[in-house]
């Protein structure tokens, strides 16, 4: 990296830090404020729920369906969080004795997760509250780090890449407009969008200065071990879905025919997908940044691998 790289990396690491700083946020004296969830709200908004799909269901289980898989939103960023900040502590130890700008930035990213879990635990609980007993969540958060850690730091970057950025995407675009949402399920989401704009930021640094490093080979070898991630992430999705589809249909007050249990299952993972998947490629910020990075036969393969998904 030359002198002029170096500083103006430093300069949009320093801005993460004083964004971070002017934007901090505390759990209880800013975001949730002695407030309850109310069932008579909707948890996730329709766009991302794709709950118009399922035509039979009653204004009251549409409902409902958007505040199981709200729920499951809360879950799946507290479960991604474990792995992120394990990886984020990892690389921040080649800065140590570096660059001491890049250093406070990761280390206020580290800590901000370790928060937004928190943040999620404490959302995880109100939202049980509301609800019958007998969700599941079926993925165990260490269990998930250990899987994804197992992968070059490379891959485990796009992925982390691409969560930070459509956590943006879903905040702007379907979150904040949508009036029907939980006044406080969107402060929650507000807030960890705040601090998402800075991670995204940082995600897409560490992952140019960790694809300088790599040979070739390695890259390629760095695109294959994407396309697992890829695939890993969609099979916590399934099983997320058919445990979430499951407990919809138990605790509903009727019976639904094999169809309408067909297409619940079908709509929860669909929904699912484009959610953790599709929402995130579709916007093109992430497709930009790896298309900078790859040859396009592997720009083709991970397009492949995702096909099947979107
Ligand atoms: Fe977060
Ligand atoms: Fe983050």
């Amino acid at each position: 990296m030359s002198n002029i790289e170096a500083n103006t990396t430093t300069a949009r690491y320093a801005r993460c830090i004083a964004a971070s700083k002017r934007i901090r946020w505390d759990i209880d004296e800013d975001v949730i404020r002695g407030r309850t969830l109310d069932v008579a709200d909707n948890y996730l908004p329709d766009n991302l729920s794709l709950v118009d799909g399922l035509l039979f269901l009653t204004p009251r289980e549409r409902r409902f369906m958007s505040q199981v898989q709200g729920r499951t939103y809360a879950n799946v960023f507290g479960l991604v969080e474990r792995y992120i900040n394990a990886k984020i502590l990892e690389i921040s130890r080649d800065h140590r004795f570096g660059d001491q700008v890049a250093l406070e930035a990761l280390v206020r990213f580290s800590e901000e997760e370790l928060k937004h879990q928190e943040l999620f635990r404490r959302v995880e609980a109100l939202a049980a509250s509301t609800m019958p007993p007998g969700y599941v969540v079926t993925a165990e958060p260490n269990a998930v780090a250990q899987f994804v850690l197992g992968k070059s730091t490379w891959s485990v970057l796009a992925l982390t890449c691409h969560i930070e950025i459509f956590t943006q995407v879903h905040y702007k675009k379907s979150i904040e407009p949508d009036s029907s949402l939980s006044p406080l399920w969107k402060d929650v989401f507000l807030h960890h969008w705040q601090e998402e704009s800075q991670h995204a930021i940082i995600d897409e640094l560490e992952w140019r200065r960790e694809d300088a490093r790599l040979t070739a080979t390695e890259r390629d070898g760095a695109v294959n071990d994407l396309i697992e991630l890829v695939a890993g992430v969609d099979g916590i999705l399934q099983a997320q879905a058919r445990a979430d589809a499951e407990y919809f249909i138990g605790v509903a007050d009727r019976k639904f025919s094999a169809d309408e249990t067909r297409a619940i299952n079908d709509g929860v993972l669909k929904a699912y997908r484009w959610q953790y998947i599709v929402s995130g490629v579709q916007d093109g910020k992430f497709l930009g940044v790896l298309a900078s990075l790859v040859t396009q036969p592997q720009l083709e393969r991970i397009s492949g691998a995702l096909a099947p998904l979107m």
